[in-house]
């Protein structure tokens, strides 16, 4: 009795993953294991033919099946050429998808053979997932080169992930996005781990991770090389521990820019931990636009190396990079902003700068532990300060002589 019902059971579900699935092209020896390999479904993978189609086939089958934890696959030892793709998971099945990225996917190669309708601003984009997996030694490469040329682009997000929560993305690689390469936007408890991201330390915008309107995000044990922050956080963020990453080339690891045109905008609660900077031109900064409003707070930042950024601690309320802003009265208010052992050589003499707003002075920031050293001439290090007030603690080289010296906090 058990047994025939179970046998049902398997039968109804075998039923249901058919259907499911009718949309795929061959329909033999696919739903086995709950794998929906993308070459099952007339993926070529040759780097010339575009795939998307075949991706968009497999993606339906997967994520109409009724298997509790599909998974998607790409698999290994081919190159698949993909147009702008968004993966929806509002109306899956599963809450528990996986998306196995073995093989390499990279984008057109000129920005003109872009086939984007709708939705030009991400190449691969993923909206409305709970639980969702992306993983893989796999490779994502944008093939940004001649995008980067452009003077004039329309904020090209490589990898996207919106609106959505419980998502892991661990082990890919990606490469040379036309603008940033990851982005999490609206969404909460994310967590990305052993990526690798590269793109030449020229390429201009192509920050590593951005993260905007996201709450519960960790990032950590990656490597990232780039032309723009490594990482960078935005608006309505909040709750992100940040640790174990090799940065650089790039431009640090970023809070901002924050208040651009006197608007409304919030970060706080971040913890950036054990993060080595190569080269970099920023090690760690917090930068806001005059006339902005809302905060910047509570964010630490620990256990740091520096080789040779230029300038390894950077908080700048005058952030203009176009040289024609005006000083307002108005600024990002920040406050609570810990700095915990951080050591080794700044590209520049000022290795600890703290330009805070005149009207809105930077409050609590407290210095614990700090040794950087002018790699050129270690006597000239020196740093600087401006409106901002706070404390320092242990050895604090360069002196930064605004902070109260105290001998605890
Ligand atoms: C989710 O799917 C993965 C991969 O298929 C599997 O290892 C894991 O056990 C699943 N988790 C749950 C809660 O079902
Ligand atoms: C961040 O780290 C803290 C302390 O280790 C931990 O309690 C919290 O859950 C972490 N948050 C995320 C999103 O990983
Ligand atoms: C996000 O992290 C905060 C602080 O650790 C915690 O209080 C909150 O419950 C977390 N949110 C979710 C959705 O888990
Ligand atoms: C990151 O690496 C550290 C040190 O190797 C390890 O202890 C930790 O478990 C790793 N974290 C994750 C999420 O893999
Ligand atoms: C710090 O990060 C490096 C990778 O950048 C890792 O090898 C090391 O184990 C981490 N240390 C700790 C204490 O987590
Ligand atoms: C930034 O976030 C705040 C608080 O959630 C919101 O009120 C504001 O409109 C946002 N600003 C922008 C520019 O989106
Ligand atoms: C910085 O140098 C101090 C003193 O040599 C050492 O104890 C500490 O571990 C170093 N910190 C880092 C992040 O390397
Ligand atoms: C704005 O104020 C800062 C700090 O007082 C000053 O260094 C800078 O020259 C001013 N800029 C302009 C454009 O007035
Ligand atoms: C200063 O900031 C730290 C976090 O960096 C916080 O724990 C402390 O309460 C703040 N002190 C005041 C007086 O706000």
């Amino acid at each position: 009795m058990a047994t025939s019902k179970i046998l049902l059971l398997l039968l109804l579900n075998q039923c249901i993953v058919f259907i499911g699935s009718s949309r795929q092209l061959k329909n033999t020896n696919i739903n086995i294991d709950n794998t929906f390999n993308v070459i099952n479904f007339g993926a070529i993978g040759d780097g010339q033919k575009d795939d998307s189609k075949m991706f968009k086939h497999a993606w339906d089958a997967a994520c109409d099946s009724s298997a509790p934890s599909p998974t998607f696959l790409v698999p290994r030892g081919k190159t698949y050429l993909l147009q702008p793709l968004t993966f929806n998971g509002k109306h899956c099945n599963s809450n528990n998808i996986t998306l196995q990225i073995d093989g390499r996917i990279i984008a057109p190669t000129k920005p003109s053979a872009w086939d984007c309708e709708t939705n030009c601003n991400h190449w691969i984009g993923f909206e409305n997932f709970d639980g969702l997996h992306v993983q893989g030694s796999g490779t994502i490469n944008g093939q940004g080169d001649k995008w980067w040329k452009l003077s004039c682009k329309d904020n090209e997000k490589g990898f996207m992930i919106g609106h959505s929560k419980n998502v892991d993305i661990k082990g890919l690689t990606f490469e040379d996005s036309p603008q940033m390469h990851i982005a999490f936007e609206s969404s909460t408890l994310i967590h990305a781990t052993e990526l690798t991201i590269r793109a030449p330390g020229h390429s201009p915008n192509t920050d590593g991770i951005h993260i905007q309107r996201s709450t519960n995000v960790s990032i950590d044990n990656s490597t990232i090389q780039t032309g723009d922050d490594c990482i960078s956080i935005g608006n309505e963020s909040k709750y992100i521990n940040i640790s174990n990453i090799e940065c650089g080339p790039g431009h640090g690891i970023s809070i901002g820019s924050l208040g651009i045109m006197g608007k409304t905008e919030e970060v706080e609660f971040v913890h950036v931990r054990n993060v080595t900077f190569h080269g970099t031109t920023n090690g760690v900064r917090i930068k806001t636009w005059q006339g902005g409003h809302g905060h910047a707070r509570n964010i630490k930042f620990e256990d740091m190396t520096s080789y040779s950024s230029t300038r390894p601690i950077v908080i700048d309320q005058y952030y203009c990079p176009h040289k024609q802003c005006k000083n307002q009265t108005s600024a990002v208010e920040i406050s609570n902003i810990a700095y915990e052992n951080i050591n080794g050589t700044s590209h520049k003499e000022i290795a600890v700068q703290l330009s805070c707003s005149e009207s809105v002075p930077c409050k609590n920031i407290t210095m614990k532990d700090i040794n950087l050293i002018y790699e050129k001439h270690k006597d000239k290090t020196s740093s600087y300060c401006l409106n901002a007030r706070g404390l320092r603690n242990g050895r604090v080289h360069p002196s930064v002589s605004c902070l109260q010296q105290e001998d605890s906090f």
